[in-house]
């Protein structure tokens, strides 16, 4: 048995959510609309037609969310400023009513010793961005959104220490562009890799700009979805397929954060199927000179591939370059790898592998290949809870879900992979994107369900006192 070692003592305890996820308040105090705004009100876009006007209303109860947050002991709170509150129409004119309520936010979380951290970028582009350049399909997005986040460095860089850049770029790029699951609802494997280009300069824009102001003790870098890969057998064509996944959908975005640089049998494949992106000059040299502090890692679960022949082979029928949502078992590209299920992991009830050894995979690969501290952005379980007659949730499969998680990180810090802190996704129940207010991930209960807003009364759930027990401890008592 190995002796684990413990968390260090400043380790971020912390839980995540996002503005268009909990907020509501979407047209208050001069907020402009944001892409989410419009799209989840398109029919049948999301499920059962949900969207976040509303949502769990932390715009308005923002205090007594952070009020359960200090009494849990939260050493971090992750949530995203959402662009069209700060500038309504995505540049020009601030908002500065829309600048006070994050100041307000702020001021709230550090009177209890709470430390924010704060991402630039959760998905929601304003509107008015989309409608004059089609929002990340145009460079012009990267002045803008630079002007966006230096506006954010200036205002809040003295109280905050931790900044995301992008919150899963692989993600809604992917989904809005490839898969056509998200705004703009593109289907398009050469415009999903032109708008991730761009994405790639906005992100080391705003890092070059952040270097260039110099705050204080401040950190900064993006969140990353990985999903990583297993082959399916020690076949070496499995071994291959597994390879070739793992370039294409993972260190195609991490490879050029950390090191800015395309992996190049990726960039060789897209070169020879014609879906290469246009780079600039000056392009590759950016993405160089602006590397990030730390990996944001948001861990779900891990992908099996297998061998997939070039002729007669499972191709991209529900494509799905994220391993993520609505992952189809039969995905995957002619020649390369096709998914499979994996007969060692249970499954979620939205069907996402529950594996924590990946969580060890994940932190063990990252720190192997880019050798930079991680700061875990995300991890939890979307489930079905229920509210009993005595007000209470009896979550257990969460808690057995976070503890197993935890453990893992435990082990891979013992290894010796630096994390700097782990945030649960999420704090409350919030909206999921897709998939309504029944996908609960929250530690606390919120009151709600698709249409009814009911009281939106916060409920601590059992995992929410498991998880005080935890942070008391510093992860001693898991
Ligand atoms: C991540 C996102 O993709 O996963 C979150 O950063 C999201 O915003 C979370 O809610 C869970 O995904 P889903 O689809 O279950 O809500």
């Amino acid at each position: 048995h190995i002796q684990l070692k413990d968390f260090p003592t400043d380790f971020l305890w912390g839980s995540a959510s996002a503005a268009y996820q909990v907020e509501g308040a979407w047209n208050v105090d001069g907020k402009g609309k944001s892409v989410w705004d419009v799209y989840a009100k398109v029919p049948g876009a999301t499920f059962q037609d949900t969207n976040g006007d509303v949502a769990v209303d932390h715009y308005h109860r923002y205090k007594e969310d952070v009020k359960l947050m200090a009494e849990q002991g939260l050493k971090a709170y992750r949530f995203s400023i959402a662009w069209s509150r700060v500038l309504p129409n995505g540049t020009g004119e601030i908002n500065e009513a829309g600048l006070e309520f994050y100041d307000r936010l702020i001021d709230e979380l550090l009177s209890y010793q709470i430390t924010p951290v704060v991402t630039l970028y959760h998905w929601d582009i304003p509107q008015t961005l989309m409608e004059r350049y089609g929002g990340w399909e145009s460079r012009e997005v990267i002045e803008d959104f630079n002007n966006y986040a230096v506006i954010l460095f200036k205002r809040y860089g003295d109280r905050v220490k931790h900044w995301v850049t992008l919150n899963e770029q692989n993600v809604f790029v992917g989904q809005g562009y490839k898969t056509g699951t998200h705004p703009p609802a593109v289907r398009d494997e050469k415009r999903f890799y032109e708008v991730n280009h761009i994405a790639n300069v906005a992100n080391a824009k705003v890092i070059q700009s952040f270097r260039a102001l110099s705050i204080e003790d401040a950190l900064i870098g993006p969140s990353f979805a990985y999903t990583p890969v297993y082959p399916k057998s020690p076949n070496p064509k499995d071994i291959l397929a597994a390879e070739n996944a793992e370039e294409l959908l993972s260190h195609f975005w991490m490879d050029v954060y950390a090191w800015g640089e395309y992996p190049r049998v990726a960039m060789n494949y897209l070169i020879k199927e014609g879906i290469a992106p246009t780079i600039l000059p000056g392009d590759l040299e950016l993405l160089k000179a602006a590397t990030p502090d730390f990996m944001g890692l948001n861990y779900y679960q891990t992908a099996t591939v297998e061998y997939n022949p070039l002729n007669g082979g499972v191709g991209e029928a529900k494509p799905n370059f994220t391993g993520k949502k609505g992952s189809s078992k039969d995905s995957g590209i002619p020649g390369l790898f096709k998914t499979t299920a994996n007969p060692f992991t249970e499954t979620t009830d939205w069907d996402w592998t529950i594996d924590p050894e990946g969580l060890h995979v994940v932190l063990r690969r990252i720190e192997n290949r880019y050798q930079l501290p991680i700061l875990i952005t995300e991890n939890g379980l979307g489930a079905f809870d229920k509210l009993e007659s005595d007000d209470t949730i009896n979550d257990e499969y969460r808690i057995d879900y976070l503890k197993r998680h935890v453990k893992a990180i435990q082990e891979a810090i013992t290894d010796g992979v630096t994390v700097l802190g782990y945030c649960t996704w999420s704090y409350t129940d919030l909206l999921s994107w897709l998939n309504g207010y029944q996908k609960r991930y929250g530690m606390v209960f919120v009151d709600r369900d698709e249409h009814d807003e009911k009281t939106l009364r916060r409920i601590p759930k059992k995992s929410y006192y498991w998880y005080q027990g935890v942070i008391a401890s510093n992860g001693k008592q898991i």
